[in-house]
């Protein structure tokens, strides 16, 4: 973990937040805490805590101001558990260990505390840790690359004789800069008529739950492309997938949101795909075709060449 930059506890006074805060300030990191009760906080943590009073599930407590210097977050807000039958005050039955005790929720309901009140918290948070730009998967911007192994795949697999390639020209680009040419012929000879470029699985799955969608910055030819992303390792598996159009000749920034993302296999829609699990992306294809889904063609198509040139493939932007 970086050492410049502050270290955010959420739940602080809770007893997971608590034995965090004394690991991260045992390692001389910066942290800084939010708690729902300065006094309590103040007492378990010390009284020159550095402290945010904030309430997870009320997003106007969590004024993106008071997080200015985070760039590391540690969660551990829960959602308040407790005896059924209660505590007394003299026996704690939760720190008895003996008895199994039925539990009941004490206060929120986890759907306000984990879904809208984590929500709450990444909204919050994402300009100070940097959330706000995306993550790169693929590409140049400003000073950063990152290069993915993309391969051809062609509809030759199935008899077809179109042909693509990609390469990277680096002063091709936007303002003189890098770029990745994806280009080639199709044809829809012998029942074919598409091309694509693909990579190969990631060797680490990407999360990008914290985002909404894919950013493209392209140069494009007028034609429709697809943008599929798969979450299986498998090879002939589902892929999510949306089509984009391009403007001729001329660079532009297009947003898939994962939300506008179908499952779909071999150019048909599969109803009983699981929904789209940003948290575990696996690979990225980039296609001309023919075909849209379910029998549907691409109105933009005609056969012969084709290019578009990708300066980055993005990850996504606030909402
Ligand atoms: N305890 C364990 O042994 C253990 C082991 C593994 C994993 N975990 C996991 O770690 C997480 C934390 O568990 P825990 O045992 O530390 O729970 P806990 O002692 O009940 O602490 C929960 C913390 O969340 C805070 N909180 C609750 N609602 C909040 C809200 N709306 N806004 C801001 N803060 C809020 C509480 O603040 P207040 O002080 O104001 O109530 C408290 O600080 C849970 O997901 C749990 O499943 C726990």
């Amino acid at each position: 973990m970086e050492t410049s930059g502050i270290v955010l506890v959420a739940g602080a006074t809770g007893g997971v937040g608590r034995r965090g805060v004394a690991a991260l300030r045992k390692k001389g990191l910066p942290v800084r805490v939010l708690v729902r009760n300065e006094e309590k906080a103040r007492k378990m943590l010390g009284p020159d805590v550095d402290l945010i009073v904030g309430d997870i599930t009320k997003e106007s407590t969590l004024v993106p101001d008071y997080f200015k210097g985070v760039r590391r977050v540690i969660n551990a807000v829960s959602v308040i558990v407790g005896p059924k039958e209660g505590d007394t005050p003299d026996r704690q039955k939760y720190s008895q260990g003996i008895k199994f005790f039925e539990p009941e929720i004490k206060g929120d309901s986890p759907e306000k505390v984990e879904y809208i009140g984590i929500r709450n918290l990444i909204k919050a948070v994402k300009g100070s840790v940097g959330l706000q730009n995306g993550k790169l998967l693929f590409g140049f911007e400003d000073n950063n690359y990152r290069e993915l192994a993309w391969g051809a795949l062609d509809d030759v697999v199935m008899g077809g004789v179109s042909e693509s390639t990609f390469q990277i020209d680096p002063n091709g680009g936007e303002n003189g800069g890098p770029t990745g040419i994806f280009k080639g012929v199709v044809s829809t000879a012998n029942n074919g008529g598409f091309t694509s470029i693909r990579t190969k699985n990631l060797s680490t799955a990407e999360d990008l739950s914290a985002y909404d969608g894919l950013e493209l910055r392209l140069k494009g030819d007028s034609r429709r492309y697809k943008l599929i992303v798969r979450t299986s390792r498998d090879w002939d598996t589902v892929g999510y997938t949306a089509g984009f159009d391009t403007v001729g000749d001329q660079w532009q920034t297009v947003r898939v949101p994962f939300s506008s993302l179908k499952p779909i296999f071999r150019a048909r829609t599969v109803s009983d795909a699981p929904p789209f699990d940003p948290s575990n992306i696996v690979s990225l294809q980039l296609m001309f075709s023919k075909f849209e889904y379910d029998g549907k063609l691409n109105p933009t198509f005609v056969e012969g060449a084709f290019k578009v040139r990708t300066r980055r493939f993005c990850r996504s932007y606030p909402t």
